[in-house]
């Protein structure tokens, strides 16, 4: 079971996967990503993914890579790893050109970069007694529903969160508006209604965002999406994340103060174990 990486359609060892120093992906954050996971060998929503991957690049600009071409790549360098529970990294930038911030003419060949690793679960403590978050201003541009490589508020604010003792951070607006966290989509609980941020370009939406809104449809909770304010936030019964690498994790603790009991609460539970059975493919 060999952690691997592909690099335009080359597959390698982790140590032997090179790109070139004028990548515009390296140079400029020029180009776009996906997280992929896998459970008991099979490849996670990976039709949605691939969706969103093919919205990114459009949104780029890139509408002539041919996805199809990479989701086949995914499957190769996926399946010579045999590793059932895997994250897979697939990023696609503009490729190499000497720098010149407009896009090279003739446009070059996309760098495409595939990476298979290990995907541990989370320690369960995490799950059964919550994580702590912190709040941060949300610095980032106007379109990060778009999945850019352009990562650096995000590591920023989850360094503060982890310096902190906490776990992630969540971006609040100037205005005082919660969006989400650094890398993962973030839902309230009230008086049992599920509140999310609408999926518009202030927030990433989330594969696994969409896939618990439908989960709390069927299990019969209202949901609302809006954007509630930080006040809302720390008077909320619960709080919970969600993400690829996230799954459904209960927040407890938000700048110091507690959420609810300051424990886990019965409806993040409750989707907790309904994302863990659909996982489990029953
Ligand atoms: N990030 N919001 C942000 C800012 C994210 O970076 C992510 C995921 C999400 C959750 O999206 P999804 O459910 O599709 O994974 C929300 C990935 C995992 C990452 O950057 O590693």
């Amino acid at each position: 079971m060999p952690e691997l990486a592909m690099v335009n359609g080359v597959v390698s060892g982790l140590d032997e996967a090179f790109v070139s120093i004028d990548d515009r992906g390296f140079v400029f954050g020029d180009g776009v990503y996906e997280v992929i996971v896998s459970y008991h060998g099979n490849l996670f929503l990976l039709d949605e993914h691939v969706d969103r991957l093919r919205r990114s690049l459009k949104f780029i600009r890139m509408e002539y890579v041919d996805v199809d071409a990479i989701v086949q790549q995914i499957h190769t360098v996926f399946a010579a790893a045999e590793i059932p529970r895997a994250k897979v990294y697939v990023q696609v930038t503009r490729g190499v050109a000497p720098r010149n911030h407009q896009f090279p003419v003739p446009a070059p060949k996309p760098t495409v970069v595939v990476t298979v690793r290990d995907f541990p679960p989370l320690p369960e403590p995490l799950f059964t007694d919550g994580i702590s978050c912190l709040t941060r201003p949300d610095t980032r541009w106007g379109r990060v529903d778009i999945k850019t490589i352009n990562l650096l508020p995000n590591c920023l604010a989850k360094q503060e969160a982890i310096e902190n003792n906490c776990l992630e951070a969540i971006f609040v607006s100037a205005e005082g508006k919660v969006r989400e966290a650094s890398a993962a989509n973030l839902f309230l609980v009230k008086n049992e209604t599920i509140i999310t941020h609408p999926a518009n370009e202030l927030i990433l939406c989330g594969i696994t965002r969409n896939a618990l809104l439908e989960l709390a449809e069927r299990a019969g909770y209202a949901v609302e999406e809006r954007s509630p304010d930080v006040e809302e936030l720390l008077l909320a019964d619960e709080v919970f994340l969600s993400g690829t690498t996230a799954e459904v994790l209960p927040v407890v603790r938000v700048d110091d103060q507690p959420i609810g009991q300051g424990r886990p609460g019965p409806v993040s539970l409750k989707l907790l174990g309904m994302f863990r059975e659909w996982i489990a493919g029953k």
